[in-house]
């Protein structure tokens, strides 16, 4: 979807039309710079549940709380005037019930400002997607590899090893679609598996880790940037090493200010200069 020449919001219904016309380009982000910085390339702004391994260093994205993703959702909306802001519903607030899920996910929308919510699951999940979609909540399922099952799954596995697992995948996905969910985002399966269930629906699918077989493609933001190093995933491309030019700054301000380079006059206050 080639989005440069407008600046107003682009729209869910705008992105399920993109389905078979080009590529949706998404990242993701929890603050307002990078929401900033990023709003004029991308289709799609995914607040991702990631920030708990990211942006605060745990284990796993299971302690990540639905205040955290408002915070983080808030400082997106207010970054980015143009992409589509997408939410991740984090662990336990949806598993529940549909009820349970219709009252955080409208907390969510309400005090961000975003246009959707992703939610990780299988068919278990399908009748808290009918229950949110039909109550004007946009949703995009998270289905193959979902970080929340991790415990269940054994680990982060990657997911479609078998003839089998790839049609439970792809009816999974129609089953998700007739839910009226508006894209699939689809983590950690082969190129086969992205493919049939591309193939199979009429929404947008989304990968990572999933192969060039999918309507788009999202990237975590920092493993692409090379500021996150505890774990970079094989399918992350790196665009750029900030972290060495982070490090470099940081030795270079530490030079500075032992050797007393930093600050000099031109940084500093005095009766001629007051601003
Ligand atoms: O939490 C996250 O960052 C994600 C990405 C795969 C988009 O779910």
């Amino acid at each position: 979807m080639s989005t440069h020449a407008t600046s107003q919001r682009i729209t869910i219904p705008q992105i399920r039309s993109t389905k078979g016309r080009g590529r949706l380009v998404s990242l993701t982000a929890y603050t307002t710079p990078m929401a900033k910085l990023m709003d004029e390339f991308v289709d799609i702004i995914i607040v991702g549940d990631s920030t708990g391994m990211v942006a605060y260093g745990m284990d796993s994205t299971l302690p990540v709380t639905l205040d955290m993703m408002i915070n983080h959702g808030k400082a997106v909306t207010r970054g980015a005037s143009r992409a589509c802001v997408i939410i991740d519903m984090p662990f336990s607030t949806y598993q529940e019930s549909p009820q349970q899920a219709y009252r955080n996910a409208a907390k969510v929308m309400a005090e961000t400002g975003a246009q959707g919510l992703k939610l990780e699951g299988g068919i278990e999940m399908l009748e808290t997607v009918g229950f949110l979609t039909s109550r004007g909540i946009p949703v995009m399922p998270h289905i193959g590899l979902m970080p929340q099952y991790a415990n269940a799954m054994g680990g982060f596995k990657f997911q479609g090893r078998t003839p089998d697992e790839i049609e439970r995948l792809v009816a999974l996905s129609l089953e998700l679609e007739k839910c009226n969910a508006f894209s699939l985002l689809i983590e950690g399966t082969c190129e086969e598996a992205a493919r049939k269930i591309t193939n199979s629906v009429k929404i947008p699918t989304i990968g990572i880790g999933a192969s060039p077989e999918c309507d788009g493609q999202v990237l975590v933001t920092e493993d692409a940037l090379g500021l996150f190093s505890d774990y970079t995933p094989r399918f992350a491309k790196q665009y750029i090493d900030l972290s060495a030019l982070i490090r470099e700054s940081f030795a270079r301000f530490e030079d500075d200010v032992r050797s007393g380079a930093f600050p000099t006059l031109e940084h500093c206050f005095d009766v001629a200069n007051k601003s």
